[in-house]
């Protein structure tokens, strides 16, 4: 299959969505809703929504249900790359090939930038206008999202992962939960958001979430290996930035070259769980495969 040619489609139905659902950058205060819209449409790779939207089509489902969530998933993680890039956090001046939010807008509108993205995420969530599945199964979705997007998922990662900055003793338990959360929570909330709203069985949704919690960790590696091999123009973002932080990070505890080995196996492992799926699952196939081997 034709993976970009599906990412494209995929992508253009996102952002197209999420221009009608944000306020346009003139609405009141201008100033918060130009800040949201300059991070949201600054050129992300949006693997979560296409990722929400392939575990729809998985399951064989509508479309149109999964859309305002998968403009959610994207609202709250460009949310939590504004608040990440914060001085307070990693500090970084460069994301999605542009000036962080913060250099531009400066430190407070951030902050409020992202508290609005990620509240605004949960307005749309709720609009019982785009109401496709019954309420207690979208009930089900939005505190799946809420949860993996809280204290018990990517804050929590968060937290951990600028507690364990500098510490030489970081053992692999303490990584795997820092990516695990503050970036396989959210990807692993896309797949099962997708998978209920495509009206998924119990079974598949079991496999899915197998899954999204694979190539959750898979991506994150995947991430702390571009770091180091990538250059800021690829990346879009700060390359170096986890050396120069001391972060923890699975090349920093077991080298390249294993953590290389550690994202395929997951890979592969994320390619097992969909064994009982049909080719309507080729789309999360492809996008597995393309989690380690991309270069941005
Ligand atoms: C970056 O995520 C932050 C991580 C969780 C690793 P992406 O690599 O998906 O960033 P965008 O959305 O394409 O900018
Ligand atoms: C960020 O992890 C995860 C979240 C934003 C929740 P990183 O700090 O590694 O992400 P990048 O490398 O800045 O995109
Ligand atoms: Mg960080
Ligand atoms: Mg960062
Ligand atoms: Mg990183």
């Amino acid at each position: 299959m034709d993976l970009k040619k599906y990412i494209k489609d995929r992508c253009d139905i996102v952002d197209k969505a999420l221009d009608r659902f944000m306020p346009p950058g003139d609405a009141l205060p201008s100033s918060l809703h130009t800040a949201m819209r300059y991070s949201l449409f600054a050129g992300g790779k949006r693997i979560r929504p296409v990722l929400l939207l392939a575990a729809c089509d998985a399951v064989g489902g509508e479309l149109e249900a999964a859309i305002p969530a998968a403009c959610a998933m994207e609202m709250i993680h460009t949310y939590s790359l504004i608040h990440d890039d914060l001085p307070a956090m990693d500090d970084d001046d460069f994301r999605r090939g542009r000036p962080t939010n913060h250099k531009v807008y400066g430190e407070a509108v951030a902050i409020l930038a992202g508290d609005a993205l990620l509240t605004e995420a949960f307005v749309l969530l709720a609009n019982p206008e785009f109401l496709k599945v019954s309420p207690t199964k979208m009930l089900a979705v939005i505190r799946e999202i809420a949860c993996c997007a809280g204290s018990h998922g990517m804050v929590g990662g968060q937290v951990v992962d600028m507690e364990s900055e500098g510490k030489s003793d970081i053992d692999l338990a303490t990584v795997q939960y820092i990516h695990t959360h503050k970036t396989g929570a959210l990807m692993k909330a896309s797949v099962k958001a997708g998978a209920v709203l495509g009206g998924a069985s119990e079974e598949e949704l079991a496999a899915l979430t197998r899954y999204g919690e694979a190539i959750g960790l898979a991506f994150q590696i995947a991430d702390d290996v571009l770091d180091i091999e990538g250059t800021t123009e690829e990346i879009g973002k700060d390359a170096g930035s986890d050396q120069e932080r001391e972060k923890a990070t699975y090349p920093a505890i077991m080298g390249l070259a294993e953590s290389k080995r550690r994202a395929s196996e997951l890979v592969e492992m994320a390619l097992a769980a969909l064994e009982t799926f049909n080719h309507n699952a080729d789309p999360l196939r492809e996008i597995a495969r393309y989690i380690v081997a991309r270069k941005s």
